[in-house]
Parts: C-alpha cells; structure tokens; sequence
C-alpha cells in the first residue's frame, strides 16, 4: 500500500535552502518534508520580478500537488518578489487553507533583538536587494531602524562553482563588505540574506569588524516555523510526522547529489521533476 504523506514543502532555487532544512530537520525532526530545488532555472537572484514570480508558482502548485498544505519559500529572492503575489493572488483561487510563507519576515522579525545602534546592514542577491523587501518589512515593524544594503552577485557563482574556500573568494567578499560598511559607519548587524551565504561564515567573519553582528537566516527561521505550527494546531495537524524526507530537482539526480552535500549532509532520496 502507498503512504499517504502530507510534508511541509521547502522550495528554492537552488541549493541554498538547503541550509535552511537543516535547521528544519534539527528542530522538527518528526515533520515529513519535501524539499524542491529548481536547480535547472538558478540562479534566481539576477532573474526578472515576473519571471521569479512565474518559477516560483509553479514551484508552489506542484508541491500542493504532491500533497503539501504548507509551503516554505527558503529562498530569499522567491520570498521577495513572489511571495506576496502568491499568497494574495493566487492561494485564495488555489486552495485557501493552503499556505506559503518566506524567510524574509521571521528574520525582519528577529532583527530587533539584535541591534543596538539602530543601524543594520543587509547582504543579498541584486533581485533582493532591488525589491526593496527588507527595508520595507522591517520598516513596517521598527521604523526607527535605518536599513543599509549591499548586492553581492559574484557571491552565489563562487559558492555554485565550490570556490567558496578559494582566494578569488576573498576579493569578492572584502570588496561587497568594505563597500556596505563604507555607506553607514553605524551598523552593529549584519544579516545574510541570502541562503548560500552561510556557507562563506567563515570569510564574511574575516571581513567584518568584530563589533557587528552577523545574523545567519536558518535558526531564525526553523524557530519561527516552529512557533507558526504551534500557534495553527489547524495547520500543524494536516503535516504528517513519519520523518520521512524526500528531495526534488529540476536538475539530473547526479548533478543534484553531488553539490547538494556541500549544503545538507542528510540528502536521500533523490528524484528529478520537471516544472
Ligand atoms: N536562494 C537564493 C536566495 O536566497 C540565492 C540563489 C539564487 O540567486 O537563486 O536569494
């Protein structure tokens, strides 16, 4: 007989989620959980608004599909320019008690625990750092703290191509560091607002004076899931909880294996599908 499962879908472009299920998988290891990664299409981040909004639905419906009431956009550049489209324009036709939440608004959330100057410094993709996303949720909520913003294009293609550890890293990544910190001495945070990031901690950290705060999304974000399926018992009881996980590409199952290991050590599991 076929299990019927009900996972929580996490989508990204790419890999990058990758590092934010991790963080799913230590906090809530009993969920079952779909991750789909269109790594045939990423990057996003350079990626008009309407064609990461095209992607992104597709991503979204095909997870509803498989079974997914609840979908997780661990993607920061989907999370900025489809998230809110999706979720008011198209759940309500979809399927109203469906839902799809980002990663930008937990860390816009988190923020204020943080900061002391009131002064905090986003590093992102050129798609999110041009839809303005993080100034403005974080406006919304602390409208007393000034948002400074830095793109870093070359980062994601260093981490893709495993040059992450390499010197051609470094230059990339003083250069965007001396640049955001040279538009607003007063930033104490820094948040990483891109979901490869994580994976250039180390070389960031080397870049950064020691008085500011480098703020990774992936705790924040399990946290935050946590919390939203303990406070929607409606929600958190339609996702099963076998612990089964299962991953999705666009991309050849190969390909996916092989550079997946670098995000997530538990990749099992694996099977291509087409958007
Ligand atoms: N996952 C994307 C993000 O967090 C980065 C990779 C991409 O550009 O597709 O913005």
């Amino acid at each position: 007989m076929i299990q019927k499962i009900n996972p929580i879908g996490v989508f990204d472009s790419g890999y990058g989620g990758l590092t934010v299920l991790s963080e799913f998988f230590d906090l809530l290891p009993e969920y079952d959980f779909y991750y789909l990664g269109d790594n045939a299409r990423s990057p996003y981040g350079p990626r008009s608004f309407d064609t990461v909004y095209a992607y992104t639905l597709q991503a979204v419906k095909k997870l509803f599909e498989m079974g997914c009431h609840l979908v997780i956009l661990a993607c920061n550049t989907a999370s900025a320019k489809a998230l809110r489209s999706i979720q008011q324009n198209d759940l309500p036709g979809i399927d109203p008690n469906r839902r799809v939440l980002g990663v930008i608004r937990p860390s816009v959330e988190a923020i204020g625990t943080y900061t002391k100057t009131n002064h905090i410094g986003i590093l992102g993709t050129s798609g999110t750092v041009i839809s303005n996303s993080y100034p403005l949720e974080i406006k919304k909520i602390y409208p007393e703290i000034s948002v400074t913003q830095e793109a870093c294009p070359m980062w994601v293609p260093l981490v893709e191509n495993n040059e992450h550890n390499s010197i051609g890293a470094d230059y990339f990544i003083e250069k965007n560091i001396h640049s955001l910190i040279q538009k607003n001495n007063q930033l104490d945070t820094i948040i990483l607002a891109c979901t490869h990031y994580p994976l250039l901690f180390e070389k960031i950290r080397k870049y950064v004076p020691e008085n500011i705060n480098i703020i990774s999304q992936g705790k924040i974000v399990a946290k935050s899931l946590k919390d939203y399926l303990h406070r929607h018992p409606e929600m958190d009881d339609k996702c099963s909880k076998n612990n089964i996980r299962k991953f999705f590409t666009t991309e050849s199952v190969e390909i996916f294996m092989e550079r997946a290991q670098l995000f997530c050590e538990q990749i099992e599991n694996i099977e291509h599908l087409e958007l």
